[in-house]
């Protein structure tokens, strides 16, 4: 289907020629080709990402990090601490969470916030795709796994992704789904050593307006269980 003339998309193709010639001219061959980079990364876009699930019925290991830390719910009134440990979300941002009911989960170290997640229940907000995911009762979706760069390495994660477990499993959930892009390798670490399973993967190729998604294994989560 090529690009509606209503969309910007079209718009921006009409201009091209143009645009590309006074480009050429002011910024030679280099200008232009990070130019045509940056209209292309606007125009077409793939994201995938592996799909993680972790039934709750199955048992939930114990877990160690290699420096003592004490695991707890951030509570709205600790924002401003959290928007100090986590500078790419502002305090607006943070308190938008809160309000929709997600919840974060904290892992300090002599009393400082080293690593925390979010989690989510009746629709996931995936900023990564732009999209959001409706999610079946008694699922949680867990997002936004951080540490602090001078405490990575140290198991940190999985101690805290242990407690948010035990959380929902006593509440009476019935799963975690978490999603993790295919070259984060450390981002798996926790997930994997706390028992998510990969299910597969999900994502989009966008062109201009037109968008195909992927989203099998999103719908075949049910079968772990
Ligand atoms: C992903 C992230 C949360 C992992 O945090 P972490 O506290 O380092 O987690 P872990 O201690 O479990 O370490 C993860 C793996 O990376 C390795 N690692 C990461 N950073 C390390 C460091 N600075 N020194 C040594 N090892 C390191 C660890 O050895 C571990 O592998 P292992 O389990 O085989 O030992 C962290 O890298 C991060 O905040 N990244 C930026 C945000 C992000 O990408 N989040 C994930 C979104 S899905």
């Amino acid at each position: 289907m090529p690009p509606s003339p209503e969309t910007g998309t079209w718009q921006r193709l009409k201009r091209m020629p143009r645009r590309a010639s006074e480009v050429l001219r002011d910024e030679g061959v280099r200008g232009l080709g990070s130019h045509v980079l940056g209209v292309l990364g606007d125009v077409v876009r793939y994201r995938r990402a592996v799909l993680l699930v972790r039934p709750l019925g199955d048992p939930i290991p114990t877990a160690t990090a290699r420096i003592p830390v004490e695991i707890s719910l951030l509570k709205p009134s600790e924002i401003d601490e959290y928007v100090a440990f986590q500078p790419d979300i502002t305090t607006a941002q943070a308190r938008h969470r809160f309000e929709r009911g997600d919840k974060c989960f904290v892992a300090r170290h002599q009393g400082i916030i080293v690593n925390a997640s979010w989690s989510a229940e009746g629709a996931a907000w995936i900023n990564y795709f732009e999209r959001r995911l409706p999610l079946a009762p008694g699922e949680v979706y867990s997002y936004h796994n951080y540490t602090d760069p001078r405490y990575r390495g140290n198991n940190v994660p999985f101690v805290r992704e242990v407690y948010l477990l035990r959380h929902f499993r006593d509440l009476g959930y019935r799963r975690l789904v978490a999603i993790v892009i295919p070259e984060n390798k450390p981002a798996f670490a926790s997930p994997e050593k706390s028992g998510y399973r990969r299910v597969g993967v999900i994502g989009y190729l966008k062109i201009g307006p037109w968008r195909y998604e992927r989203m099998s294994a999103w719908h075949r989560r049910d079968q772990l269980e």
